[in-house]
Protein backbone atom coordinates (compact mmCIF):
# COMPACT_ATOMS: atom_id res chain seq x y z
CA UNK A 1 0.00 0.00 0.00
CA UNK A 2 2.78 2.34 1.17
CA UNK A 3 4.34 1.31 -2.20
CA UNK A 4 1.72 2.54 -3.92
CA UNK A 5 0.97 6.06 -2.20
CA UNK A 6 4.49 6.72 -2.90
CA UNK A 7 4.39 5.60 -6.87
CA UNK A 8 1.04 8.17 -6.45
CA UNK A 9 2.71 11.55 -4.89
CA UNK A 10 5.99 10.52 -7.85
CA UNK A 11 3.61 10.87 -10.29
CA UNK A 12 1.82 13.59 -8.94
CA UNK A 13 5.29 15.56 -9.01
CA UNK A 14 6.10 14.32 -12.25
CA UNK A 15 2.71 15.68 -13.87
CA UNK A 16 4.09 19.08 -12.78
CA UNK A 17 1.63 19.40 -9.59
CA UNK A 18 3.02 20.15 -6.21
CA UNK A 19 0.96 17.90 -3.94
CA UNK A 20 -2.18 19.11 -2.37
CA UNK A 21 -0.38 19.88 0.32
CA UNK A 22 -2.67 18.92 2.53
CA UNK A 23 -1.09 16.04 3.91
CA UNK A 24 -0.45 17.51 7.04
CA UNK A 25 -3.30 18.18 10.12
CA UNK A 26 -4.32 21.51 10.23
CA UNK A 27 -3.95 23.30 6.59
CA UNK A 28 -6.83 20.46 5.32
CA UNK A 29 -8.82 23.29 3.86
CA UNK A 30 -11.81 21.95 5.56
CA UNK A 31 -12.98 24.85 7.68
CA UNK A 32 -12.42 24.48 11.06
CA UNK A 33 -11.22 21.86 13.09
CA UNK A 34 -13.37 21.22 16.41
CA UNK A 35 -10.29 21.14 19.44
CA UNK A 36 -10.43 17.55 21.27
CA UNK A 37 -11.49 17.03 24.61
CA UNK A 38 -7.47 16.85 25.73
CA UNK A 39 -6.92 19.89 23.91
CA UNK A 40 -9.37 21.60 25.08
CA UNK A 41 -8.95 21.66 28.55
CA UNK A 42 -11.50 21.28 31.06
CA UNK A 43 -14.20 24.61 31.12
CA UNK A 44 -14.44 26.25 34.44
CA UNK A 45 -17.33 24.19 35.17
CA UNK A 46 -16.08 21.27 34.42
CA UNK A 47 -13.06 21.68 37.36
CA UNK A 48 -9.98 24.06 35.77
CA UNK A 49 -8.21 25.58 38.29
CA UNK A 50 -9.34 26.14 41.83
CA UNK A 51 -8.08 28.86 43.80
CA UNK A 52 -5.18 26.43 45.20
CA UNK A 53 -4.02 25.01 41.86
CA UNK A 54 -1.11 26.48 40.68
CA UNK A 55 -0.85 28.54 37.47
CA UNK A 56 1.88 29.19 34.91
CA UNK A 57 4.05 32.12 36.35
CA UNK A 58 3.69 35.34 34.06
CA UNK A 59 6.49 35.39 31.53
CA UNK A 60 8.25 37.10 28.91
CA UNK A 61 7.12 36.06 25.12
CA UNK A 62 9.53 34.19 23.35
CA UNK A 63 11.06 36.16 20.43
CA UNK A 64 9.86 33.42 17.85
CA UNK A 65 6.57 31.53 18.04
CA UNK A 66 6.49 27.62 17.60
CA UNK A 67 6.61 26.77 13.67
CA UNK A 68 5.34 23.50 12.15
CA UNK A 69 8.10 21.11 10.70
CA UNK A 70 6.27 20.98 7.70
CA UNK A 71 5.87 24.51 7.24
CA UNK A 72 9.33 26.36 7.92
CA UNK A 73 9.43 30.16 7.14
CA UNK A 74 11.45 31.06 4.12
CA UNK A 75 11.43 34.66 3.61
CA UNK A 76 9.73 33.85 -0.14
CA UNK A 77 6.61 32.42 1.85
CA UNK A 78 6.72 35.16 4.27
CA UNK A 79 6.68 37.81 1.06
CA UNK A 80 3.68 35.59 -0.62
CA UNK A 81 1.40 35.76 2.33
CA UNK A 82 2.11 39.41 2.90
CA UNK A 83 0.48 39.91 -0.43
CA UNK A 84 -1.91 37.44 -0.18
CA UNK A 85 -2.96 38.57 3.34
CA UNK A 86 -3.71 42.02 1.51
CA UNK A 87 -5.52 40.76 -1.85
CA UNK A 88 -9.12 41.25 -1.77
CA UNK A 89 -9.40 38.68 -4.82
CA UNK A 90 -9.32 35.80 -2.03
CA UNK A 91 -13.24 36.73 -1.14
CA UNK A 92 -16.22 35.83 -3.19
CA UNK A 93 -16.82 38.78 -4.83
CA UNK A 94 -13.09 39.95 -4.61
CA UNK A 95 -14.39 43.26 -2.01
CA UNK A 96 -13.12 42.52 1.00
CA UNK A 97 -9.81 40.49 2.01
CA UNK A 98 -8.02 40.04 5.45
CA UNK A 99 -7.13 43.49 5.78
CA UNK A 100 -10.65 44.73 5.69
CA UNK A 101 -11.31 43.25 9.03
CA UNK A 102 -7.53 43.38 10.22
CA UNK A 103 -6.12 46.35 9.45
CA UNK A 104 -3.09 46.97 10.94
CA UNK A 105 -3.69 50.90 11.47
CA UNK A 106 -6.79 49.75 13.88
CA UNK A 107 -4.35 47.06 16.21
CA UNK A 108 -5.00 44.60 13.43
CA UNK A 109 -8.80 44.23 14.04
CA UNK A 110 -11.49 46.66 12.69
CA UNK A 111 -12.19 49.10 16.14
CA UNK A 112 -15.93 48.14 15.98
CA UNK A 113 -17.74 46.18 18.16
CA UNK A 114 -19.21 43.34 15.86
CA UNK A 115 -17.03 42.90 13.07
CA UNK A 116 -17.87 44.03 9.37
CA UNK A 117 -19.31 41.03 7.64
CA UNK A 118 -19.28 40.01 4.04
CA UNK A 119 -20.83 42.35 1.85
CA UNK A 120 -24.39 42.21 2.49
CA UNK A 121 -23.86 40.18 5.80
CA UNK A 122 -22.82 41.60 9.43
CA UNK A 123 -20.04 39.41 11.17
CA UNK A 124 -21.53 37.83 14.95
CA UNK A 125 -18.27 38.39 16.76
CA UNK A 126 -15.37 40.97 17.26
CA UNK A 127 -12.89 40.77 15.44
CA UNK A 128 -9.97 39.86 17.27
CA UNK A 129 -6.41 41.31 16.68
CA UNK A 130 -3.82 38.92 14.71
CA UNK A 131 -1.01 40.17 16.69
CA UNK A 132 0.98 36.98 18.23
CA UNK A 133 -1.46 34.86 16.78
CA UNK A 134 0.99 32.33 16.07
CA UNK A 135 1.73 31.44 19.48
CA UNK A 136 -1.83 30.29 20.45
CA UNK A 137 -2.91 26.79 20.66
CA UNK A 138 -6.54 28.00 19.90
CA UNK A 139 -8.14 30.10 18.00
CA UNK A 140 -11.26 32.10 17.31
CA UNK A 141 -13.20 33.31 20.83
CA UNK A 142 -14.14 29.83 21.49
CA UNK A 143 -11.12 27.81 20.31
CA UNK A 144 -13.00 26.51 17.34
CA UNK A 145 -9.81 26.36 15.29
CA UNK A 146 -6.42 24.85 16.19
CA UNK A 147 -3.91 25.95 13.57
CA UNK A 148 -3.48 29.06 11.95
CA UNK A 149 -3.33 27.21 8.61
CA UNK A 150 -7.07 26.05 9.52
CA UNK A 151 -8.17 29.30 10.59
CA UNK A 152 -7.25 30.87 7.28
CA UNK A 153 -8.97 28.36 5.36
CA UNK A 154 -12.12 29.42 7.23
CA UNK A 155 -11.73 32.95 7.15
CA UNK A 156 -11.56 32.68 3.36
CA UNK A 157 -14.51 30.63 2.94
CA UNK A 158 -16.70 31.70 5.77
CA UNK A 159 -20.22 32.80 4.85
CA UNK A 160 -19.80 36.17 6.94
CA UNK A 161 -16.13 36.64 6.31
CA UNK A 162 -14.58 35.81 3.01
CA UNK A 163 -17.33 33.34 1.26
CA UNK A 164 -14.61 32.83 -1.49
CA UNK A 165 -14.56 28.98 -3.00
CA UNK A 166 -11.01 27.43 -3.03
CA UNK A 167 -11.06 26.35 -6.70
CA UNK A 168 -11.88 29.62 -7.79
CA UNK A 169 -9.75 31.36 -5.81
CA UNK A 170 -6.79 29.02 -7.39
CA UNK A 171 -8.22 30.20 -11.14
CA UNK A 172 -7.79 33.69 -9.94
CA UNK A 173 -4.62 33.01 -8.95
CA UNK A 174 -2.90 31.23 -11.81
CA UNK A 175 -3.83 34.38 -14.05
CA UNK A 176 -1.49 36.45 -12.11
CA UNK A 177 1.84 35.58 -13.34
CA UNK A 178 3.37 37.59 -10.37
CA UNK A 179 1.50 35.04 -8.09
CA UNK A 180 2.70 31.75 -9.98
CA UNK A 181 5.81 32.58 -10.17
CA UNK A 182 5.96 33.01 -6.11
CA UNK A 183 4.46 30.22 -5.57
CA UNK A 184 7.06 28.29 -7.60
CA UNK A 185 9.77 29.84 -5.82
CA UNK A 186 8.26 29.28 -1.99
CA UNK A 187 6.57 26.10 -2.81
CA UNK A 188 8.16 24.67 -6.18
CA UNK A 189 4.90 23.78 -7.54
CA UNK A 190 3.41 24.85 -10.91
CA UNK A 191 0.46 26.49 -9.85
CA UNK A 192 -0.93 27.95 -7.19
CA UNK A 193 -3.57 25.75 -4.60
CA UNK A 194 -5.55 26.65 -1.85
CA UNK A 195 -3.35 24.68 0.68
CA UNK A 196 -0.24 26.98 -0.25
CA UNK A 197 -2.16 29.80 0.43
CA UNK A 198 -3.24 28.98 3.53
CA UNK A 199 0.83 27.79 4.50
CA UNK A 200 1.69 31.19 3.27
CA UNK A 201 -0.84 33.52 5.13
CA UNK A 202 0.34 31.61 8.29
CA UNK A 203 3.77 31.85 7.59
CA UNK A 204 3.38 35.55 7.31
CA UNK A 205 1.43 35.69 10.37
CA UNK A 206 4.22 33.78 12.52
CA UNK A 207 7.33 35.86 10.39
CA UNK A 208 6.14 39.25 10.68
CA UNK A 209 3.19 39.62 12.77
CA UNK A 210 4.20 39.87 16.22
CA UNK A 211 4.97 41.68 19.36
CA UNK A 212 7.61 40.58 21.86
CA UNK A 213 9.84 43.30 22.62
CA UNK A 214 6.94 44.67 25.20
CA UNK A 215 8.20 46.81 28.36
CA UNK A 216 6.53 43.93 30.13
CA UNK A 217 9.15 41.56 28.46
CA UNK A 218 11.93 43.54 28.91
CA UNK A 219 11.42 43.54 32.56
CA UNK A 220 10.96 40.18 32.82
CA UNK A 221 13.95 39.11 30.80
CA UNK A 222 15.87 41.07 33.71
CA UNK A 223 15.41 45.18 33.20
CA UNK A 224 13.82 46.51 36.09
CA UNK A 225 13.65 49.82 34.81
CA UNK A 226 11.50 48.76 31.84
CA UNK A 227 8.73 48.70 34.08
CA UNK A 228 7.29 52.25 35.77
CA UNK A 229 6.49 51.69 39.34
CA UNK A 230 2.77 52.04 38.94
CA UNK A 231 2.85 49.02 36.39
CA UNK A 232 5.02 47.22 38.87
CA UNK A 233 2.12 47.90 41.75
CA UNK A 234 -0.29 46.77 39.21
CA UNK A 235 1.53 43.72 38.23
CA UNK A 236 1.33 42.67 42.30
CA UNK A 237 -2.30 43.40 41.61
CA UNK A 238 -3.20 40.78 38.87
CA UNK A 239 -0.96 38.58 40.51
CA UNK A 240 -2.70 38.63 43.72
CA UNK A 241 -5.67 40.69 45.19
CA UNK A 242 -7.60 41.31 41.25
CA UNK A 243 -6.98 37.30 40.42
CA UNK A 244 -6.41 38.00 36.74
CA UNK A 245 -3.65 35.68 37.01
CA UNK A 246 -5.65 32.34 37.73
CA UNK A 247 -6.79 32.20 34.20
CA UNK A 248 -4.56 35.33 32.47
CA UNK A 249 -1.09 33.58 33.04
CA UNK A 250 2.30 32.31 31.11
CA UNK A 251 3.65 34.40 28.34
CA UNK A 252 0.36 35.07 26.83
CA UNK A 253 -1.61 35.93 29.64
CA UNK A 254 -3.93 33.16 28.81
CA UNK A 255 -4.84 29.74 30.09
CA UNK A 256 -5.92 28.90 26.79
CA UNK A 257 -9.26 27.38 28.84
CA UNK A 258 -12.69 28.21 28.90
CA UNK A 259 -14.43 30.52 30.86
CA UNK A 260 -17.70 32.40 31.44
CA UNK A 261 -17.74 35.76 32.23
CA UNK A 262 -21.57 36.86 31.33
CA UNK A 263 -20.21 39.91 29.89
CA UNK A 264 -23.35 42.54 29.23
CA UNK A 265 -24.71 41.52 25.76
CA UNK A 266 -24.69 43.78 22.86
CA UNK A 267 -27.64 45.71 22.16
CA UNK A 268 -26.64 45.38 18.29
CA UNK A 269 -28.42 42.15 18.11
CA UNK A 270 -31.74 43.32 19.41
CA UNK A 271 -31.50 46.65 16.79
CA UNK A 272 -29.68 45.20 13.79
CA UNK A 273 -31.61 42.67 11.50
CA UNK A 274 -28.53 41.73 9.16
CA UNK A 275 -26.91 41.04 13.49
CA UNK A 276 -29.61 38.86 13.83
CA UNK A 277 -29.53 36.82 10.50
CA UNK A 278 -25.90 35.95 11.22
CA UNK A 279 -26.89 35.37 14.98
CA UNK A 280 -29.12 32.84 14.14
CA UNK A 281 -27.24 31.28 11.18
CA UNK A 282 -24.49 30.97 13.19
CA UNK A 283 -26.92 29.06 15.51
CA UNK A 284 -28.65 26.93 12.93
CA UNK A 285 -24.79 25.95 10.84
CA UNK A 286 -23.15 24.74 14.41
CA UNK A 287 -26.05 22.32 14.79
CA UNK A 288 -27.86 23.33 18.19
CA UNK A 289 -31.50 22.16 18.60
CA UNK A 290 -34.04 23.88 16.97
CA UNK A 291 -35.71 25.29 19.82
CA UNK A 292 -32.11 26.56 20.80
CA UNK A 293 -31.85 28.19 17.17
CA UNK A 294 -35.29 29.63 16.69
CA UNK A 295 -34.80 31.24 20.22
CA UNK A 296 -30.88 32.62 19.53
CA UNK A 297 -30.53 35.85 20.83
CA UNK A 298 -26.96 35.51 22.59
CA UNK A 299 -23.52 33.70 21.37
CA UNK A 300 -23.41 30.60 23.27
CA UNK A 301 -19.48 29.87 22.69
CA UNK A 302 -17.87 26.87 23.36
CA UNK A 303 -21.39 25.11 23.67
CA UNK A 304 -21.60 25.16 20.08
CA UNK A 305 -18.56 22.71 20.35
CA UNK A 306 -19.57 20.46 22.90
CA UNK A 307 -23.39 20.87 23.01
CA UNK A 308 -23.09 20.85 26.97
CA UNK A 309 -25.07 23.09 29.18
CA UNK A 310 -22.29 23.60 31.13
CA UNK A 311 -20.34 25.25 28.46
CA UNK A 312 -22.60 27.77 27.47
CA UNK A 313 -21.14 31.74 27.53
CA UNK A 314 -17.79 29.93 28.03
CA UNK A 315 -14.88 31.51 25.41
CA UNK A 316 -11.01 30.95 25.48
CA UNK A 317 -9.23 33.37 27.65
CA UNK A 318 -7.71 36.11 25.33
CA UNK A 319 -3.94 37.21 25.74
CA UNK A 320 -3.95 40.36 27.38
CA UNK A 321 -1.11 41.44 24.85
CA UNK A 322 -1.23 44.51 22.45
CA UNK A 323 -4.58 45.39 23.90
CA UNK A 324 -3.21 48.77 23.91
CA UNK A 325 -4.34 48.87 20.00
CA UNK A 326 -7.13 46.26 20.29
CA UNK A 327 -10.39 48.05 21.37
CA UNK A 328 -13.85 47.47 21.84
CA UNK A 329 -13.19 44.33 24.02
CA UNK A 330 -14.79 40.90 24.64
CA UNK A 331 -16.35 38.44 22.15
CA UNK A 332 -19.33 40.88 21.28
CA UNK A 333 -17.19 44.55 21.55
CA UNK A 334 -19.23 45.19 24.69
CA UNK A 335 -16.78 47.33 26.38
CA UNK A 336 -14.93 50.21 24.84
CA UNK A 337 -12.08 50.88 27.16
CA UNK A 338 -9.87 48.72 29.51
CA UNK A 339 -11.41 50.76 32.52
CA UNK A 340 -15.18 49.66 31.87
CA UNK A 341 -13.28 45.87 31.28
CA UNK A 342 -11.26 46.79 34.90
CA UNK A 343 -14.98 47.70 36.45
CA UNK A 344 -16.17 44.92 35.33
CA UNK A 345 -14.27 42.38 37.06
CA UNK A 346 -14.04 44.76 39.93
CA UNK A 347 -18.12 43.81 40.20
CA UNK A 348 -17.34 40.16 39.75
CA UNK A 349 -18.46 39.49 36.49
CA UNK A 350 -22.04 39.11 35.35
CA UNK A 351 -24.66 36.73 37.52
CA UNK A 352 -25.55 34.42 35.22
CA UNK A 353 -25.64 30.69 37.26
CA UNK A 354 -23.01 29.71 34.14
CA UNK A 355 -20.29 32.31 35.44
CA UNK A 356 -17.14 31.03 36.71
CA UNK A 357 -16.25 30.27 40.15
CA UNK A 358 -12.86 32.36 39.41
CA UNK A 359 -14.86 35.30 39.26
CA UNK A 360 -15.68 37.48 42.64
CA UNK A 361 -15.73 41.14 43.96
CA UNK A 362 -12.69 42.61 44.09
CA UNK A 363 -13.02 45.58 46.11
CA UNK A 364 -10.33 47.51 44.22
CA UNK A 365 -10.11 51.28 45.34
CA UNK A 366 -9.64 54.01 42.31
CA UNK A 367 -5.54 54.24 43.26
CA UNK A 368 -5.65 50.12 42.38
CA UNK A 369 -7.65 50.46 39.36
CA UNK A 370 -4.98 52.67 37.55
CA UNK A 371 -1.90 50.54 38.98
CA UNK A 372 -3.53 48.00 36.52
CA UNK A 373 -4.35 49.68 33.98
CA UNK A 374 -0.94 50.74 33.69
CA UNK A 375 0.21 47.45 34.16
CA UNK A 376 -2.02 45.95 30.79
CA UNK A 377 -0.59 48.80 29.49
CA UNK A 378 2.95 47.18 29.89
CA UNK A 379 2.04 44.52 27.96
CA UNK A 380 1.87 46.84 24.38
CA UNK A 381 4.93 47.96 22.37
CA UNK A 382 4.51 52.15 22.70
CA UNK A 383 3.84 52.03 18.82
CA UNK A 384 1.54 49.97 16.85
CA UNK A 385 3.04 47.28 14.42
CA UNK A 386 2.38 48.47 11.01
CA UNK A 387 3.12 46.75 8.01
CA UNK A 388 2.42 48.53 5.06
CA UNK A 389 0.16 47.57 1.95
CA UNK A 390 1.74 45.96 -0.43
CA UNK A 391 -1.23 46.81 -3.10
CA UNK A 392 -1.15 43.52 -4.90
CA UNK A 393 -4.37 44.01 -6.60
CA UNK A 394 -2.72 47.67 -8.19
CA UNK A 395 0.86 45.96 -8.59
CA UNK A 396 -0.04 42.12 -9.74
CA UNK A 397 -3.17 42.40 -12.59
CA UNK A 398 -4.49 39.46 -14.24
CA UNK A 399 -3.20 38.17 -17.25
CA UNK A 400 -4.99 36.00 -19.80
CA UNK A 401 -3.25 32.42 -19.72
CA UNK A 402 -2.27 31.24 -22.80
CA UNK A 403 -3.55 27.59 -24.09
C1 LIG B 1 -15.29 39.98 7.52
C2 LIG B 1 -14.26 40.20 8.50
C3 LIG B 1 -13.08 39.26 8.53
C4 LIG B 1 -12.29 38.84 7.48
C5 LIG B 1 -12.45 39.15 6.00
C6 LIG B 1 -11.25 38.04 8.07
N1 LIG B 1 -11.40 37.99 9.43
FE1 LIG B 1 -10.17 37.09 10.75
N2 LIG B 1 -11.51 37.35 12.21
C7 LIG B 1 -12.67 38.08 12.10
C8 LIG B 1 -13.50 37.85 13.27
C9 LIG B 1 -14.84 38.48 13.53
C10 LIG B 1 -12.79 36.94 14.09
C11 LIG B 1 -13.31 36.26 15.34
C12 LIG B 1 -14.25 35.15 14.80
C13 LIG B 1 -14.73 34.10 15.77
O1 LIG B 1 -14.27 34.03 16.89
O2 LIG B 1 -15.60 33.30 15.37
C14 LIG B 1 -11.52 36.66 13.39
C15 LIG B 1 -10.52 35.86 13.90
C16 LIG B 1 -9.28 35.70 13.29
C17 LIG B 1 -8.13 35.06 13.89
C18 LIG B 1 -8.08 34.39 15.26
C19 LIG B 1 -7.48 35.29 16.32
C20 LIG B 1 -7.48 34.67 17.69
O3 LIG B 1 -7.06 35.34 18.66
O4 LIG B 1 -7.88 33.51 17.86
C21 LIG B 1 -7.10 35.12 12.97
C22 LIG B 1 -5.70 34.58 13.13
C23 LIG B 1 -7.64 35.77 11.79
N3 LIG B 1 -8.95 36.13 12.03
C24 LIG B 1 -6.95 35.93 10.60
C25 LIG B 1 -7.59 36.21 9.39
C26 LIG B 1 -7.00 36.01 8.07
C27 LIG B 1 -5.63 35.45 7.82
C28 LIG B 1 -7.94 36.41 7.17
C29 LIG B 1 -7.86 36.35 5.65
C30 LIG B 1 -7.62 35.05 5.07
C31 LIG B 1 -9.10 36.88 7.93
N4 LIG B 1 -8.86 36.72 9.26
C32 LIG B 1 -10.23 37.43 7.34
C33 LIG B 1 -13.02 38.88 11.03
C34 LIG B 1 -12.52 38.69 9.74
C1 LIG C 1 -12.23 33.17 35.09
C2 LIG C 1 -11.11 33.47 34.21
C3 LIG C 1 -10.72 34.92 34.07
C4 LIG C 1 -10.31 35.81 35.07
C5 LIG C 1 -10.17 35.54 36.55
C6 LIG C 1 -10.02 37.06 34.39
N1 LIG C 1 -10.27 36.95 33.05
FE1 LIG C 1 -10.08 38.40 31.68
N2 LIG C 1 -11.00 37.22 30.26
C7 LIG C 1 -11.37 35.90 30.47
C8 LIG C 1 -12.20 35.47 29.36
C9 LIG C 1 -12.79 34.08 29.15
C10 LIG C 1 -12.34 36.58 28.50
C11 LIG C 1 -13.20 36.66 27.22
C12 LIG C 1 -14.65 36.74 27.67
C13 LIG C 1 -15.68 37.06 26.61
O1 LIG C 1 -15.36 37.55 25.54
O2 LIG C 1 -16.88 36.82 26.89
C14 LIG C 1 -11.55 37.66 29.11
C15 LIG C 1 -11.37 38.92 28.53
C16 LIG C 1 -10.53 39.91 29.07
C17 LIG C 1 -10.16 41.12 28.38
C18 LIG C 1 -10.58 41.53 26.96
C19 LIG C 1 -9.52 41.11 25.97
C20 LIG C 1 -9.93 41.32 24.54
O3 LIG C 1 -9.06 41.08 23.68
O4 LIG C 1 -11.06 41.69 24.25
C21 LIG C 1 -9.36 41.84 29.22
C22 LIG C 1 -8.70 43.18 28.96
C23 LIG C 1 -9.24 41.07 30.45
N3 LIG C 1 -9.96 39.90 30.30
C24 LIG C 1 -8.51 41.45 31.55
C25 LIG C 1 -8.60 40.80 32.80
C26 LIG C 1 -8.16 41.39 34.05
C27 LIG C 1 -7.49 42.73 34.19
C28 LIG C 1 -8.49 40.48 35.03
C29 LIG C 1 -8.31 40.64 36.53
C30 LIG C 1 -8.99 41.80 37.09
C31 LIG C 1 -9.11 39.34 34.38
N4 LIG C 1 -9.18 39.59 33.04
C32 LIG C 1 -9.58 38.21 35.04
C33 LIG C 1 -11.06 35.13 31.57
C34 LIG C 1 -10.71 35.67 32.81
Amino acid sequence: MRAIAVLFAALALALGGCGSGDEDEGSDGKGEVAPTPAERGPTQNGGAASPEEAFPPLAALPETPPVPRDNPITPAKVELGKLLFFDKRLSGDTEIGCVSCHDPAKGWGDEQGISTGYPGTRHWRNSQTVVNTAYLAKLFWAGESTSLESQAASAITGNLAGNGDPVMIEERLAQIPQYVALFQEAYGCERPTFNYVLRAIATFERALVTSSNTPFDRYMRGDPSALPEQAVRGKTLFEGKARCIRCHNGALLSDERFHALDVPENSFFEEDHLGQISLRFQHYSRGVPEEVYRGAHTDLGLYYTTKREMDKGAFRTPPLRYTRFTFPYMHNGVFETLDEVVDFYDKGGGMSPNKSPLLVPLDLTGAEKADLLAFLDSLSPPEPLIVQDPEPEKGMPYVPVER
